[in-house]
């Protein structure tokens, strides 16, 4: 027998195994396919204060190894999210879940947090810095070390419950990022969301998506997270939720000797429908095969 338990912040999960947010909804399709329960975890969509019906189409580019997308966070805002759709997720997923939340503004931050922290089901609340500050000429508030500690400041504020802010890749020095987060407060960083990214359609000579740029995920983009992980997991404290491109238990393995804590699965599950299953049940050959009896023991391997 292999432990596969992890715990984040106090929450033991069964596995390290997390769909990230944006690719799993919150999970009622998913349940249709298979029981969703077996996860360690899931987040679910980024939720704004007010709805949003997302960017114009078409939001979606394929790329080598990867996607393209510009869905720009559509949700049916805060109100919704807590009447209408976590009871239907709460009918089919029963353990703690992470709430991303994302706003324009440290007040939209604040709004959501506060109300998110009095649902039930939230274990944890991750925060999506990757937006633009409306009231800062649009730069996205996870460019800044000292933007995203302000964020992270007026959310634990207002907040009982593990915050975990989400850093964009798309910035010179990560770690510089995540310390303000750690020092700001945070209980914990999760990393990465999609590197900027663009297509151009050769019959047409102009750009796939309507937005012209997008955010690149998936298999490609896998080594950057590794090392983003690697060097932030030696400047900080705090657990890391790990995620890029993985599609494979030998990555939840390899982000893990890296520095994450738990570890989540992206665009994988817009290809297959079954790659968080798959990747949990591969997982104790996985951990047999490398002589690993304690996914424990190894986070942060490679340092040592
Ligand atoms: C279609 C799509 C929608 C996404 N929406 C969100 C979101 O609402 N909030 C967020 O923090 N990240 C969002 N992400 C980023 C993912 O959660 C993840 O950080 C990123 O895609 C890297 O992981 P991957 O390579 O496994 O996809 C989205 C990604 C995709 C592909």
């Amino acid at each position: 027998m292999v432990n596969t338990k992890v715990i984040l912040s106090g929450i033991t999960l069964d596995n390290p195994v997390i769909p990230a947010s944006g690719t799993f909804g919150y999970g009622y399709e998913f349940a249709e396919l298979y029981d969703i329960n077996i996860l360690g975890s899931f987040s679910f969509k980024g939720t704004t204060k007010e709805p949003r019906f997302g960017n114009p189409t078409p939001r979606i580019a394929e790329c080598t190894e990867g996607m393209i997308n510009s869905v720009g966070l559509q949700n049916p805002g805060m109100e919704k999210v807590i009447s209408e759709e976590l009871p239907k997720m709460k009918k089919v997923f029963h353990k703690p879940v992470l709430a991303n939340i994302s706003g324009f503004s440290v007040e939209e931050y604040v709004y959501c947090a506060e109300r998110i922290n009095e649902e039930e089901q939230v274990g944890i609340i991750e925060v999506n810095v990757s937006c633009p500050n409306v009231h800062h000429g649009g730069m996205s508030f996870g460019t800044s070390p000292e933007a995203a500690a302000e964020v992270t400041k007026a959310v634990k504020a207002v907040t009982t419950k593990p915050v975990y802010i989400k850093l964009s890749p798309n910035v010179t020095d990560i770690v510089a990022i995540a310390k303000a987060c750690e020092d700001a407060g945070a209980d914990g960083i999760s990393l990465i969301n999609t590197l900027m990214g663009m297509r151009i359609d050769l019959k047409t000579g102009k750009p796939v998506v309507a937005n012209k740029m997008g955010g690149f995920s998936g298999k490609a983009i896998f080594p950057v997270a590794v090392r983003m992980v690697y060097q932030v997991y030696e400047a900080v404290k705090v657990p890391i939720i790990g995620m890029g491109g993985v599609s494979t238990a030998e990555d939840v393995v390899e982000l893990m000797l890296a520095g994450a804590t738990a570890v989540q699965v992206g665009a994988a599950n817009l290809v297959d429908p079954f790659a968080c299953k798959n990747i949990i049940e591969a997982l104790p050959h996985v951990m047999k095969k490398y002589g690993i009896k304690d996914l424990n023991h190894i986070i942060g391997g490679a340092h040592k």
